[in-house]
């Protein structure tokens, strides 16, 4: 699914920049996928998306670590 009209940009697209780029922020997904560089339309879709991701990734990581 397009998240950014302007540019293009699919879910996908980012939720593969974050996976590769896991402490990535907005500024860094914008320079990296240009999404959200167009008319800005898409920025809170994209802000969602990222907490969305981390969030995910965070949880993936605590799962991993050993009870201490
Ligand atoms: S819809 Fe993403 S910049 Fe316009």
């Amino acid at each position: 699914m397009i998240l950014c009209q302007c540019k293009q940009v699919s879910e996908k697209e980012i939720a593969t920049f974050l996976k590769n780029h896991p402490n990535a922020g907005f500024d860094d997904i914008k320079a990296g996928t240009k999404a959200s560089t167009g008319c800005g339309r898409c920025a809170f879709a994209l802000k969602t998306l990222i907490n969305k991701t981390q969030k995910k990734q965070v949880l993936h990581l605590q799962l991993r670590l050993p009870f201490v």
